[in-house]
């Protein structure tokens, strides 16, 4: 358009000059958006026009364009304003702007042209492209750079147009202003203060340009610096050393810590990532996990406080920025102890074994005990059971094993020590260990027998070699300590040893007779025998064997009195006028053997002269007139008298008895003669009765024990011994050998055989006469506390054994061979009869009573 004008101003101009116009163009201006209507110039008068006619000459606007913008007011000539004029419309940035106007007048027709020149008016801002402008600098840059803004546009021309920018106040920016060479301004940032963008990451800019028309004209940008983010900040964790206390025993996976190591820095500049630092050593790296991204620290591996009781962990954060950067620190673990161990037991040295004398107080082991934990953890007590002989002595870690009892190995062979080593933490952890102790033995036990005594029974007249007996003895101890050896003690048995008689097997104890054995010459053999052990010193005991030789019937009874043998013997003489029943006279034989062999009866044989003259007692071998005599009586008489034993088979022997019947005879006589024997055949008679008594005896006694014996023990034996000790009567009683007290004439006068019971408490028992006996051959027993003598019947016992067995505890059984009596009587323990009790009780004074 405006290319279209300037064509017409030219062809104006040129037309103007064709016109031949003196005074050059007419020109007139005008401001741009007048108003309508207002007046650039008076056309008429400047073209020298009249007003009048210029209806009539039919004046106009040549052009259309003309015509547009102006109007000639035909009534005054004026050139008016038509439509406001946009300056920048229609001349844009150029500085003059000029609207040629042709005005055409028609007859005659003429042309003129006009110019106008639209003056400029001050009526546009400055204005920016964008009104919002983003500038991004990186914080690294350096001081003085400079950042081109936009410029501003104004289409106003001329000082209307944009002369000058301002920038909003800042401490980081200035600006400065390019003028090229065209006039225009170019704004640009200037850095005047270094960027942080750990500090401000964003600056807000106004930037406001301005025009120089008055008043002036403005327009703002908004400017944000957007601040780059640089790598110019290290990672950095909150504390340089972090402290952390882990029990020994932690878990594994347990997450202890979590570091924070902070960036401040922006995308992969602040990513941080965490890694063991160079000092780290292997073993940390194994036990301790660390996760890359979150800083987290487990445990992976077995925490050790006795290894390791501190660990010192270094770490490094890194950013993922170029160059990257990084952080450190150093994570310091203490590891806390945890009664984690078991205390150790260990045995460094035992006796064993240990010899069953060892003295108290001996050391027979020493230990060692040890706690890897440390404080009261590592506090070790060491225990033993207290039923044991044993104590344990401490001294630092060392303990040793005391003796604290005497020790025998024959109750304990072996201890099973269990000790137990506690330590002191919470809970307590404890060790057990077990020692076997074994005991070894020493000879301290002397081999005893079974037995206190052994007693054997043998009929006489034995093979030799035959088994007497079988002593047994039993050594608690071990090995050759308790190897036993039988023996006979050296002895000599009516000078003989003793050795000679019997034979002991030194292995088995069984003892074997070496010759035959005659009762006649030996009725018991005491051999000691003994026993001993192997070990060093041997230890011995030793018994008795009481070997009773059983007698046979092997002896005819022999006649003592009448004498026989020598010459014929001489008759006795018997007066004619004795009566029935008239002690003629008395055979008296003895048998060298002993009880049923030895019991004598006496008969008639018919082989007497009259046998029914004369009667024979059984017992006594009195020989008495069974009736008178009579005239037809022979008055010499034969008497055969047959004395027979009650063995088996029966001995017997015969005696022939003379009688010779007389007138007259004095009763003194014959008494005297009766009755005193011949003074030199009594010593003779007494010693055979002594013998005959003593046998008698033995036998009763014998008899009584083997009975004893047999009612007593409990079960059968195979060994023919046979001893009081085994029975229960044993502790019951005590027994005292055998006495015979004799009378001053050497008679027999009571066999004693006292049986006191162990228990002080118990009776006393003892043989006494029977009262009122005329026989000195009866016996009788007498328990020292029964009630008294009168209101017991006199009892009479027959020497069948098992017949009188006194149940009640504390009396006893007493076999004897004769008429035995029972006697109460009262005394003290240690006496058993006294004088006048005796008297009292027995009814007789016996002088030789004795004490037991
Ligand atoms: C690290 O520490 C900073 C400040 O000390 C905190 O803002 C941030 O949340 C922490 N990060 C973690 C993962 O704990
Ligand atoms: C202890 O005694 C047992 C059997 O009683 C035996 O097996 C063991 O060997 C003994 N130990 C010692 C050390 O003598
Ligand atoms: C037998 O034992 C007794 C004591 O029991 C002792 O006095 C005696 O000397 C011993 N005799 C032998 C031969 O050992």
């Amino acid at each position: 358009m405006g290319g279209a004008f300037w064509h017409v101003g030219l062809l104006g101009l040129f037309s103007l000059c064709g016109w031949g116009w003196v005074s050059g163009q007419i020109r007139y201006s005008v401001v741009e958006e007048s108003e309508l209507g207002t007046v650039v110039g008076n056309v008429a008068q400047d073209l020298g026009l009249k007003v009048a006619d210029l209806s009539g000459r039919r004046l106009r606007l040549g052009s259309e364009e003309s015509r547009r913008y102006f109007v000639v007011s035909l009534a005054s000539g004026d050139l008016l304003v038509n439509e406001q004029i946009d300056r920048e419309s229609l001349c844009g940035a150029s500085v003059s702007c000029v609207l040629p106007v042709q005005v055409v007048i028609e007859t005659p027709l003429e042309l003129f042209r006009l110019e106008v020149e639209i003056l400029d008016l001050n009526d546009n801002s400055p204005r920016f492209p964008t009104t919002h402008r983003t500038v991004r600098i990186a914080e690294s840059s350096t001081l003085a750079a400079r950042f081109p803004l936009d410029n501003a546009q104004d289409p106003d021309v001329g000082t209307n147009t944009v002369s000058s920018y301002h920038l909003s106040l800042n401490p980081h920016f200035s600006l400065t202003v390019k003028n090229l060479k065209d006039g225009k301004l170019f704004p640009e940032l200037v850095l005047e203060r270094a960027l942080d963008r750990e500090e401000q990451s964003e600056h807000q800019l106004v930037l406001t340009a301005f025009d120089g028309g008055k008043p002036a004209r403005s327009g703002t940008a908004q400017i944000t610096v957007v601040v780059l983010d640089a790598n110019d900040n290290a990672p950095l964790f909150d504390q340089p050393v972090y402290k952390v206390s882990l029990l020994e025993n932690t878990p594994l996976e347990t997450r202890f810590i979590k570091l924070n190591a902070t960036d401040p820095d922006e995308g992969p500049n602040g990513e941080v990532q965490y890694s063991f630092g160079v000092h780290t050593s292997d073993s940390i790296r194994k036990l301790f996990a660390l996760d890359l991204h979150t800083g987290e620290i487990t445990v992976q591996g077995a925490l050790d406080f006795e290894e390791t009781g501190f660990y010192e962990i270094h770490i490094k954060a890194k950013d993922k920025g170029v160059p990257e950067m990084e952080g450190h620190c150093v994570v310091q673990v203490e590891v806390e102890d945890a009664n984690d161990n078991s205390p150790e037991v260990l045995m460094t040295s035992l006796v064993n074994p240990v010899p069953e004398n060892t003295p108290l107080e001996t050391v027979v082991g020493l230990l060692n005990v040890q706690d890897r934990d440390s404080g009261v953890n590592g506090e070790v007590s060491l225990e033993i059971p207290p039923s044991l002989p044993f104590r344990i002595k401490s001294f630092d870690n060392h303990y040793s094993l005391i003796t604290r009892e005497s020790l025998d190995r024959e109750k304990i062979a072996q201890y099973t020590i269990e000790l137990t080593a506690r330590d002191s933490g919470s809970p307590a952890l404890t060790t057990k260990i077990t020692i076997l102790l074994n005991i070894s033995d020493v000879n301290d036990n002397s081999p005893s027998f079974s037995q206190p005594f052994y007693n054997s029974f043998l009929q006489e007249n034995n093979a030799p070699g035959s088994l007497l007996c079988t002593v047994s003895a039993a050594d608690p101890d071990e090995g050759d300590n308790s190897r036993l050896t039988y023996f006979i003690v050296e002895s000599e048995i009516q000078g003989a040893p003793a050795s000679s008689f019997v034979h002991i097997n030194p292995d088995d104890g069984n003892i074997y007779a070496q010759r035959t054995f005659d009762f006649e010459q030996f009725r018991v053999l005491q051999i000691p025998v003994a026993v001993q052990d192997s070990g060093s010193p041997r230890l011995s005991s030793n018994t008795t064997i009481y070997i009773f030789i059983l007698d046979q019937n092997d002896n005819s009874p022999a006649i003592l009195y009448p004498v026989t043998g020598g010459g014929a013997a001489e008759p006795h003489r018997v007066p004619q006028s004795a009566p029935a029943g008239y002690l003629v006279t008395k055979v008296t034989a003895v048998d060298a053997d002993s009880g049923h062999n030895a019991w004598l009866s006496y008969s008639l044989l018919p082989q007497s002269t009259d046998p029914t003259l004369f009667r024979v007692s059984p017992y006594t071998g009195e020989i008495r007139t069974a009736r008178g005599f009579q005239d037809l009586d022979l008055a010499e008489q034969k008497i055969l008298v047959l004395v027979k034993d009650n063995g088996d088979p029966a001995l017997s022997s015969t005696v022939t008895i003379l009688v010779s019947l007389e007138e007259k005879m004095s009763e003194e006589s014959f008494k005297a003669r009766d009755f005193l024997p011949d003074p030199k055949a009594k010593p003779d008679l007494t010693l055979y009765l002594i013998i005959a008594l003593v046998a008698i005896s033995m036998v009763s006694l014998v008899t009584f024990i083997v009975l004893s014996a047999k009612c007593l023990r409990k079960k059968d034996r195979e060994s023919p011994c046979c001893g009081l000790s085994e029975s229960p009567s044993r502790d019951f009683f005590k027994h005292s050998s055998p006495k015979l007290q004799l009378n001053s004439d050497g008679t027999l006068k009571y066999m004693e055989v006292t049986l006191r019971p162990a228990d002080t408490q118990s009776q006393c028992y003892r043989t006494c006469f029977s009262p009122g006996s005329d026989r000195s051959d009866f016996t009788f027993l007498r328990p020292l506390s029964c009630p008294p003598a009168s209101t017991l019947p006199m009892e009479t016992d027959a020497f069948l054994p098992g017949k009188n067995t006194l149940n009640e505890p504390g009396q006893v059984r007493v076999l004897l061979p004769f008429i035995p009596h029972k006697c109460p009587c009262v005394s003290k323990r240690t006496l058993c009869v006294s004088e006048d009790r005796a008297a009292s009780c027995l009814g007789t004074n016996h002088k030789n009573v004795s004490a037991s």
